[in-house]
């Protein structure tokens, strides 16, 4: 008697919406490059469904889920454990279902960190940091950062009580970084900064201007913008047009993805598969 296949596990991406994720193309090549038998999908679940969400997670097999917005603060209760780092951001966006339970993980700034010092071989110890955010995705990038022993990291934010309290957590966890909340783009210390990096939203949509006046640029400096939903911001067009080395957040969903990839399955991501499948 033939013997029964198993049954695929499952693997996705929770938010809402979701439907725009690069995600799925991303994982399924992987795990088709690697032959294993896993499949992952978009679960698009409204805010008053979560729970029940959470409950089903077991019958429904799923094994891992990456989460986006507007969950990456939300999901904390549903786990058994996160990581020091996921907790000092105080955001999820990778969990890991196993018979242990469901353990919480931030790959956005190691996938960030990544990024730049194995693909840009830009090396932030001892760099002075400008940047541009202060809320879930600059605070990732920032936790990173400091394990790379920056010499400064200046942020601006439009509503400073974010980068107050931003500072705050990253003095606490840090010594011999200097921190700097500043209150304009002004004050980011732009003439020496060896990069910026803009980590808020603006510059999603076509028609956004640049947080930044195109004089602060200067040669020299890398000027990367988390965003990546089209090909290029203001911000980036600005930092091109002055000779900066730009970035786009492309790099930094693969690497993302790749963390995520090999908490699920133990595996070695296969870079090049999932970096074609999301056009890099
Ligand atoms: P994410 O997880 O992507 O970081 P978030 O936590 O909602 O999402 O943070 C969005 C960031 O974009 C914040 O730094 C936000 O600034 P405020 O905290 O002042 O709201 C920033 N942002 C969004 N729209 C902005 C705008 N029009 N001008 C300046 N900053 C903006």
């Amino acid at each position: 008697m033939a013997q029964k296949k198993a049954l695929p596990k499952l693997f996705g991406v929770l938010g809402y919406p979701a439907k725009h994720s690069l995600s799925p193309r991303m994982h399924n090549a992987a795990f088709k490059a690697l032959k294993i038998n896993a499949r992952y999908r978009i679960f698009e679940v409204e805010p008053a469904k979560l729970r029940s969400f959470f409950a089903s997670l077991g019958r429904r097999g799923i094994a891992g889920l990456n989460v986006t917005i507007p969950y990456k603060q939300t999901v904390f209760p549903y786990l058994t454990a996160a990581t020091p780092e996921a907790s000092m951001i105080g955001a999820i966006n990778t969990i890991k279902v196993s018979s242990a339970g469901l353990r919480g993980y931030n790959t956005d700034g190691e996938g960030f960190l990544q990024h730049l010092t194995k693909d840009l071989g830009f090396d932030p110890r001892w760099k002075n940091i400008a940047v541009l955010g202060a809320g879930g995705a600059s605070r990732s990038v920032c936790v990173y950062l400091c394990k790379a022993k920056p010499r400064r990291i200046a942020i601006f934010n439009r509503d400073r009580s974010k980068t107050i309290d931003l500072v705050h957590v990253l003095n606490m966890h840090n010594t011999g970084i200097e921190f700097i909340a500043a209150d304009t783009v002004g004050h980011l210390r732009l003439e020496d900064a060896d990069i910026l990096v803009n980590t808020t939203s603006v510059g999603m949509n076509e028609t956004d201007p640049s947080l930044v006046d195109a004089r602060y640029l200067r040669r020299g400096m890398l000027v990367y913008d988390l965003v990546y939903s089209k090909k290029s911001t203001r911000l980036l067009e600005d930092a091109r047009r002055k000779g900066c080395r730009t970035a786009n957040g492309l790099g930094m969903l693969l690497y993302q993805g790749m963390a995520a990839f090999k908490i699920w399955t133990g595996r070695t991501p296969p870079k090049k598969i999932m970096a074609k499948a999301i056009g890099l």
